[in-house]
């Protein structure tokens, strides 16, 4: 999956030859699953139409402060436009543009949308080679590059006055290439290994009963999503569940007992940087396992049960510099409940969800959580998707290790 993808992707269409090649690259976005706008210089319309460009983008596209043709002119928020995009890409860049950028000259809706943008400014330069390479042209790019603003070199190449030189537009493929790996590298968990454990582990009691319970991977699935998106290494422990995931990010080690969980966990905990653990382990087992199924007899029948191994106590004492995260489902005096095994196991965090909350718990696609920190701090959340939650989780890490 492209780390474009649900990105809010705002183009900005400037007044050069190179203005065709922007319907390539908002097709190119499209598909990378971003939601495109476009924003164009008035002059820009000369060189391609914002018909092409809407139908393309499946968005209206902005001109102007004002719709001017429509009777009930409507104010176009470059505030707004500006708030919604997660990321900016100006291609192509006329040198007039560029100036006006580096000037603070905002005398159309581009340039006051890119003084009101807080995203990263992507910038793609298209113009003719002297200009190119002109002092005053790269006096600008200086002037850009230290405002934040990220440049994409014009490729070299046959130029529209037919010239050969540095200044052509870099192709939208590469333009797309540059911007994911940029993207790519800046990423917050870049570098570090995650290791999550989901959903329930089954015991066996003979070759067709188990010991269970109705976890069902959702919150460890959505953590392990998300981690990735935030550039992390993730290795998912899964316990038998029914969804799955197609994030080819993601290494999934599919387990059935408690045993098995605690012997890949162990595997992979001493070369991991963080370890959320949030499948609901079994606590007991048969101690024997019937070989043939058991069958029905007077009376009642007795298991009897021993202790699983405790994962997350365990990486409690092996932990050196990894960030160890528990989870506490509770039924009754949950924060001291939480509290105590976050002392008990040696925790980082712990991320309490009682099963009194409405929304919260097994099976659903939300969850409410309260954050127990390492020095006793408690942090209340509101009813989330368990997608959000999981996005507050790896915030919350992220904030810890920065700090
Ligand atoms: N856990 C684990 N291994 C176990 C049992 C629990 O790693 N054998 C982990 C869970 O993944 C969760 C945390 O411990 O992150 C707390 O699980 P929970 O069932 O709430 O608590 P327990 O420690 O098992 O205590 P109790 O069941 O008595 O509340």
């Amino acid at each position: 999956m492209s780390v474009l993808s649900g990105k809010n992707v705002l183009l900005g269409v400037t007044a050069g030859i190179a203005a065709y090649k922007s319907t390539f690259l908002v097709r190119l976005l499209v598909k990378k699953g971003a939601d495109v706008r476009v924003v164009m210089t008035p002059s820009a319309k000369e060189f391609v139409t914002p018909l092409t460009l809407s139908t393309l983008s499946k968005n209206e596209v902005y001109s102007s402060f004002t719709n001017e043709e429509d009777d009930n002119a409507q104010w176009n928020n470059h505030v707004e436009l500006g708030i919604w995009a997660d990321l900016f890409i100006i291609a192509p860049a006329t040198a007039n543009t560029l100036s006006k950028m580096s000037q603070g000259t905002s005398d159309n809706l581009l340039v006051a949308t890119y003084l009101s943008a807080k995203c990263p400014v992507y910038i793609a330069p298209a113009m003719d080679l002297d200009m190119y390479k002109h002092p005053s042209t790269h006096e600008t790019f200086e002037k850009l590059e230290s405002f934040g603003n990220i440049l994409i070199p014009a490729a070299h190449g046959e130029l529209a006055s037919g010239l050969v030189g540095q200044g052509r537009m870099a192709e939208p493929e590469d333009i797309i290439d540059f911007i994911e790996k940029d993207i790519s590298e800046k990423l917050p968990l870049k570098g570090k290994k995650i290791l999550i454990t989901a959903g329930p582990t089954y015991e066996a009691i003979d070759p067709v009963r188990f010991i269970g319970n109705h976890s069902s991977g959702k919150m460890g699935y959505a953590i392990a999503e998300t981690a990735a998106q935030l550039g992390a290494k993730v290795t998912l422990i899964s316990g038998p569940v029914s969804i799955r995931t197609e994030n080819s990010l993601i290494h999934l080690v599919k387990v059935t007992t408690a045993q098995q969980m605690y012997d890949a966990v162990l595997q992979g905990f001493e070369s991991c940087h963080i370890a959320i653990l949030s499948a609901a382990v079994a606590d007991y087992r048969p101690t024997d396992v019937a070989s043939q199924k058991i069958k029905k007899k007077e009376g009642s029948l007795t298991i009897q049960l021993e202790k699983t191994e405790d994962i997350l106590a365990s990486l409690g004492t092996r932990k050196d510099r990894q960030f160890l995260v528990g989870f506490a489902l509770e039924t009754e005096n949950e924060l001291e409940n939480a509290k105590t095994k976050l002392k008990k196991k040696n925790l980082d965090l712990i991320v309490l969800n009682s099963l009194n909350d409405t929304g919260a718990g097994f099976g659903t696609d939300t969850n409410k959580v309260t954050f127990v920190t390492r020095n006793n701090k408690v942090i209340p959340f509101e009813v989330k998707s368990k997608k959000e939650v999981a996005n507050d989780i790896l915030q919350h890490i992220i904030n810890q290790l920065d700090a």
